[in-house]
Order: structure tokens, then C-alpha cells, then sequence
């Protein structure tokens, strides 16, 4: 394995931002994951993790430690389960699990990043968290440098969250356990969903894992920019979950206020609403940075942007949410410097 020096990493963030890693390596297996983690502990050097760079915001000065691209690869089924390697691309299993009929993932489709970032985030839409599917994750923990294998309950999954972003730089994930059913029902309860498939729901039509694949990934296409042609992290922010009391009182100001009430009776609101019809930011530019016309939660960039422009852009939203209901908004990106 060999690491190199001063790559720019613009090239590995979906943005298509960020500096240069000071050191830079690609692993293939566990064992060049351990040479590469000792690597970085003997110099005293932080690590950043990158699987297909698509929810993060990497700055202008770049990392000054060593970054592992994980290319850890691998399908492999036994029975109602399959094991992923870490470093395969998130929709290419989707694709795999709908063409061999396996039910759960089909709502996920067309999601940018890799199996191994999935959990991190708890990636999740159209009614469907990955966390759902998965039976296990298999780790690196760099206090040992012994792989450990994580219960989906040590995982400890919420809403855009997990144990991978409480204990930071702890585990490195290198494979993923999914459930692998071959029967099952289709989730399309979501609002966009069912409006989709309005006709067949009317005349009780039983719906396939590919026909929800396709519904998805035509939804998607419509409402949020194409990674491979633009900059973009896809959702920028969070959406907010605020208590019961917070939401009567904001309903009485904007009373066609979108929202979802959590299992913990606290309420999830769409920040995109909120960023559109109260904020009325749609297009608002930014140097080279825009917010997508389609879909207000959503940042776009040009080529030769920088990481401050999407800054300060992000800034602005931020400023305006809290100016107008009072709610203090959290990136669902992450910010490395
Ligand atoms: N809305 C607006 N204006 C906008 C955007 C949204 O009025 O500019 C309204 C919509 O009409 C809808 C509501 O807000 O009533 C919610 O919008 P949408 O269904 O597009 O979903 P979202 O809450 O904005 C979340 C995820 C997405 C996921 C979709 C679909 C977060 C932060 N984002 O977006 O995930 O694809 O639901 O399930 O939870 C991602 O993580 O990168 C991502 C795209």
C-alpha cells in the first residue's frame, strides 16, 4: 500500500471542494486498513475517512493528516444476509438487492456515497432508514486495531445519527451485515410516493421492489441536482425535531406549517418548507454557490467554488431560520478542517 503526499481532494468530495491531504491512501482489505491507521498514529496524524465524499465539506486549507480512502470491496450472501464491503458504492447494492428480489432497500435508491457511510449518517428517505436493514457492522476500532463486530442496538441509530459520529475517529468501518428478505411489502406511504402511485394504489395493485426503485430514482432526478454534473452534498442541513409546545406556537404564525410527529411525540419539520415559503431563499446565490431552485434544502456549487462561499451561503440560511421561528439548524454535512 502507498501513501502519497499532497493530493487534492477536491477530486473525492461530490462537491468538488476542498484542499489538499497532507498524506493520502487507498486500502483494499483490512490489514492495509491497520498499515495505515499505525501510520498515521506513529506520526501523530488525525484521520479523516472518505467512502464516495458525498456528505461532506472539506476546507479550502485541505486536512493536514493522513486520509484513507476506503476501497474495501466485496458481496457476499448467506442465506437471509448479505456482508458488503465498506467501499462498495451505496446504489450499487440497491441495484443488486432489487434485481435478486430482496425487499427493504428499494426506497434508498439513488443515493450518493458507499456502504460503509451509510451507517455513519443512518442514511434515510422516502420512509425508510438504513438502520432498519442492517444486522450488523463490522469495525476497526483504533484503540486495538482488532476488528469488532457491532449488534445493530450497539449501533445505537437515530435520526441521522449513530454511534459513529458520538465516538468520532474510534471505528472504521469496513463491512456492513443487511437483513436480506425475499418477501416482504413495499414502503410508498411517503407523501411523494403515494401521489406517484396513486392509480395502482386506487385499483390495489400489488407493487414490485423495481417498480419502487424506479419511482424513487425518477422522483429524485426531478427534485434534486445531478452529483455527477453538479457540486452538491444533496440535503445540507437536518431536518429540525422540536417539542410539541415550540410547534403549536409556530403553527400560529404559519399555520400551513408541514410536519411529523416523531414516536417520542416530539415533531420533525422539513426545513426545505421553511427555507422556501418563510425564508423565501430558492436561487439565493453566493459567489459561486447557489440554493437549488427545485429544492431549497439542497446547496449547488460551480466549478472553482470554494469551501467558504458554501460557508457563508450556509450562514445565511442558518441566520434566517433562526431569525424567523427561533430554531438553531444543525448540517446534516460534515465540516472537515
Ligand atoms: N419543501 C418545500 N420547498 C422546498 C423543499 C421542500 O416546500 O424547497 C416541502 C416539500 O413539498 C415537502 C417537505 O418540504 O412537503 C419535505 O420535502 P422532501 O419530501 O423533499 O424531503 P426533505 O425533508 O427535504 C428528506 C431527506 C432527503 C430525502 C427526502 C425524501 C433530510 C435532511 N433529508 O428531505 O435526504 O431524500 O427526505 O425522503 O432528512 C439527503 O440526505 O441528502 C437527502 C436527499
Amino acid at each position: 500500500m502507498s501513501i502519497q503526499e499532497h493530493i487534492s481532494l477536491a477530486q473525492y468530495t461530490t462537491f468538488k471542494i476542498g484542499g489538499k491531504a497532507r498524506f493520502f491512501c487507498s486500502v483494499h482489505s483490512e490489514d492495509e486498513l491497520v498499515e495505515a491507521v499505525r501510520f498515521a498514529q506513529e506520526k501523530s496524524l488525525r484521520i479523516l475517512v472518505i467512502g464516495g465524499g458525498s456528505n461532506m465539506l472539506i476546507s479550502d486549507k485541505g486536512f493536514d493528516g493522513l486520509v484513507i480512502r476506503m476501497n474495501i470491496k466485496g458481496i457476499v450472501s448467506s442465506g437471509e444476509q448479505l456482508t458488503i464491503g465498506a467501499g462498495e458504492v451505496w446504489d450499487d447494492l440497491v441495484a443488486y438487492t432489487v434485481d435478486a428480489g430482496i425487499y427493504g432497500f428499494e426506497n434508498l435508491s439513488a443515493i450518493p456515497g458507499t456502504v460503509g457511510a451509510a451507517p455513519v449518517q443512518n442514511i434515510g428517505a422516502y420512509g425508510v432508514e438504513t438502520s432498519r436493514l442492517i444486522v450488523s457492522v463490522r469495525a476497526l476500532d483504533t484503540q486495538t486495531l482488532k476488528c469488532v463486530e457491532l449488534s445493530n442496538s450497539e449501533c445505537t441509530f437515530g435520526y441521522r445519527d449513530s454511534l459513529f459520529k458520538h465516538q468520532k475517529g474510534r471505528y472504521i468501518i469496513t463491512s456492513v451485515t443487511f437483513f436480506a428478505y425475499k418477501v416482504g411489502q413495499v414502503h410508498i406511504e411517503y407523501k411523494d410516493l403515494k401521489e406517484y402511485f396513486k392509480k395502482e394504489i386506487e385499483h390495489k395493485v400489488t407493487l414490485s421492489v423495481s417498480q419502487v426503485r424506479n419511482a424513487v430514482i425518477s422522483i429524485r432526478a426531478a427534485k434534486l441536482p445531478d452529483w455527477k454534473q453538479w457540486g452538491t452534498a444533496g440535503s445540507f442541513f437536518k431536518n429540525p425535531i422540536v417539542s410539541q409546545k415550540k410547534f403549536e406556537d409556530l403553527k400560529k404564525t404559519y399555520p400551513d406549517l408541514p410536519h411529523f410527529v416523531e414516536p417520542d411525540n416530539n415533531v420533525k419539520i422539513p426545513l426545505g418548507w421553511i427555507l422556501d415559503k418563510i425564508c423565501n431563499m430558492k436561487g439565493l446565490k453566493h459567489g459561486r454557490v447557489r440554493v437549488y431552485e427545485k429544492q431549497a434544502l439542497v446547496l449547488v456549487s460551480e466549478p472553482g467554488a470554494t469551501a467558504d462561499e458554501v460557508t457563508s451561503l450556509a450562514r445565511i440560511l442558518m441566520d434566517c431560520v433562526k431569525e424567523k421561528t427561533g430554531i438553531e439548524i444543525e448540517g446534516e454535512v460534515e465540516w472537515v478542517n
